[in-house]
């Protein structure tokens, strides 16, 4: 029997009153996520239960349970409050998905400040702008990143400190670097957790837009009742479940599904620090006995091209719910995943806006495959007329997805940015940027995203990102950058220059501009190809047409051209 029960049963009357109470909240109560995933565990008699299995790209292995991860935040946010760091300050973790980051998060948390995740992965220029915006007072980092910090702690007058999780005392620490051990510094037992309150800023998570820089969500401690049902519901977490969520905490579903979930929920998780492969997961699963399993359409579209007999190496008998998240997950991928694991994936769609999932098929429901499912109860999703902003009724038409406000898991604000925060309300609906349609059962269907934004393997590009820093390349005159289809990423980088006078377009050189952007923003950003032209298209008032190349890219009719600057 799953959480849910029947679908039809809990939407009918159904109040988010129903998580608080199970969380044991009542309105005006303090709420502190970091003492909710670790000390009431341990309050509710799991302190032994072990909440976290943690293997690294080497082989090493560690393991904690409930009563070792409260100790953990306490003792990191009993040390970054000997630092002076109090409620508010932004905290960034950069880190690989090495247990730090995922206590380091339980101990910001714990002290009130706001916790800032960045993928380790991110260059100078990515890690740059976030740290700025943020006004980000202290980082948590490895030995093997802390030198792109180097490189722009300087311009950074918010950055007081730079802590080293790993630092082994070969190298001598330089400006505003110190070394913490969580492993030689003394467990704290009892601790003052800071008293967050429902509406205390707990999550800041950056994530990219068409025009401007990344916006960074400002997500509060009551964010908690969203996720916690969610977990329950949709993920349909047990208390002998051994959980693995397989996204970055660099990203949303990293810290909402991949900390809180499982934590809050006192069901034990796993995780595993390495990149892609198919044999490498399969033995993952087969070895811990991972029983739900949430993922990302690439990663299955990943395991796919590896095929059945990887997973008839391998005893999956211990799986019993996968879900997935990102992008468009097809209905090929939902069908193989039934034929080789005897189970559906279940898609679930949200953003780092939202918080926690709003469209999901839930457990004993009929799956549609292609499908996003249906609302999470509470939650009224909508298909919207782009022009009047008004629901559309009738079925199949497509439209903008829009939610009613008011759910607890969402975005507060983008920081330092409320005019933006504002534009995204509309008629009171919060419009989502993507678009849909609603088929006669109700269920909704992916069609687009509503603006250039490119969705890469689940993570969204930025194309004014990566254009501005091509433009920092010596040889780049103009840039122009879309997306490209791809079999598994389902969406690539794909950029086009010209070029100063002087340069010559040479294979040699797409190299160094595609290795110039990896650097400056990360593997991600960088262009899987970069198109050489003389001009690039541009209206009359100069403004450099991506339509077009996006619909050159995707075969696509190019439409109304009537603006274009060689029409004349
Ligand atoms: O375009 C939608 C796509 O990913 C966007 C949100 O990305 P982000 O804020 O990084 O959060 C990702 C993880 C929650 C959405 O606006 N997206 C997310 N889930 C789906 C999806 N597109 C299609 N189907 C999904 N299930």
């Amino acid at each position: 029997m799953s959480n849910i029960g029947s679908y039809e049963e809990q939407i009918k009357d159904f109040d988010w009153s129903i998580s608080e109470k199970e969380l044991g909240y009542k309105d005006g109560d303090v709420i502190n996520i970091g003492w909710y995933c670790s000390d009431r565990i341990c309050e509710m008699g799991k302190a032994d239960k072990t909440a976290f299995i943690w293997e690294g790209f080497g082989g090493q292995k560690k393991q904690y349970t409930f009563n070792d991860i409260r100790l953990a935040g306490n003792t990191i946010g009993s040390y970054l409050r000997g630092l002076g760091i109090k409620d508010g300050d932004r905290v960034c973790l950069f880190m690989d998905r090495i247990p730090e980051l995922y206590l380091g998060f339980l101990g910001v948390l714990k002290i009130g400040a706001i916790a800032q995740p960045l993928f380790s992965a991110f260059g100078d220029e990515s890690l740059h702008v976030r740290l700025e915006n943020a006004e980000t007072r202290a980082i948590i980092t490895q030995r093997k990143h802390v030198k792109k910090v180097r490189k722009i702690r300087d311009s950074l007058p918010h950055l007081e400190f730079i802590i080293i999780v790993d630092h082994d005392g070969k190298k001598p620490l330089q400006e505003k670097e110190i070394a913490f051990s969580l492993k030689d510094a003394d467990p704290v037992e009892e601790f003052d957790i800071f008293p967050t309150k429902a509406e205390s800023p707990s999550v800041l998570h950056y994530t990219s837009g068409t025009t401007g820089q990344p916006k960074g969500v400002k997500h509060v401690h009551y964010s908690l009742i969203g996720q916690y049902l969610t977990s329950k519901w949709v993920l349909d977490l047990q208390d002998d479940d051994i959980y693995w969520c397989t996204a970055d905490p660099g990203w949303v579903t990293g810290t909402s599904y991949g900390i809180i979930a499982p934590w809050s929920l006192g069901v034990t998780q796993c995780v595993l620090d390495t990149g892609f492969s198919a044999d490498a997961w399969y033995g993952f699963i087969a070895k811990h006995r991972v029983t739900v399993w949430y993922s990302a359409p690439t990663a299955i579209r990943s395991l796919m091209k590896a095929g059945e007999e990887a997973v008839l190496k391998h005893d999956l008998s211990s799986l019993r719910h996968l879900a997935s998240v990102g992008e468009p997950l097809n209905a090929e991928a939902v069908i193989w995943s039934e034929k080789v694991f005897g189970l559906a994936f279940h898609d679930t769609y949200w953003q780092t806006e939202t918080g926690a999932i709003m469209l999901t098929n839930f457990p004993g429901m009929n799956i549609k495959p292609g499908s996003m499912g249906k609302p999470f109860p509470g939650i009224t999703g909508v298909i919207l007329d782009p022009e009047t902003h008004e629901p559309i009724q009738e079925p199949n038409k497509p439209g903008l997805i829009a939610f009613k406000p008011g759910w607890p898991s969402m975005m507060r604000t983008y920081w330092n940015n409320e005019e933006t925060f504002q534009s995204k309300f509309v008629n009171g609906w919060y419009l989502s940027g993507d678009r849909a349609t609603i088929d006669q059962d109700g269920y909704f269907w992916f069609v687009g995203r509503d603006d250039d934004v490119i969705n890469t393997g689940g993570h969204l590009v930025s194309p004014f990102e990566v254009e501005s820093a091509l433009l920092e390349h010596e040889a780049v005159a103009e840039s122009a950058v879309v997306a490209k289809p791809d079999d598994v990423n389902m969406e690539v980088v794909k950029a086009f220059v010209t070029l100063k006078p002087g340069f010559n377009q040479s294979a040699e050189l797409e190299l160094k501009i595609m290795n110039f952007i990896r650097k400056k923003l990360s593997p991600l950003a960088m262009p899987q190809e970069i198109e050489y032209m003389d001009n690039l298209p541009k209206t009359r008032s100069g403004k450099i047409m991506r339509r077009l190349l996006h619909a050159k890219e995707w075969g696509e009719d190019i439409g109304d051209t009537s603006t274009l600057e060689d029409d004349d």
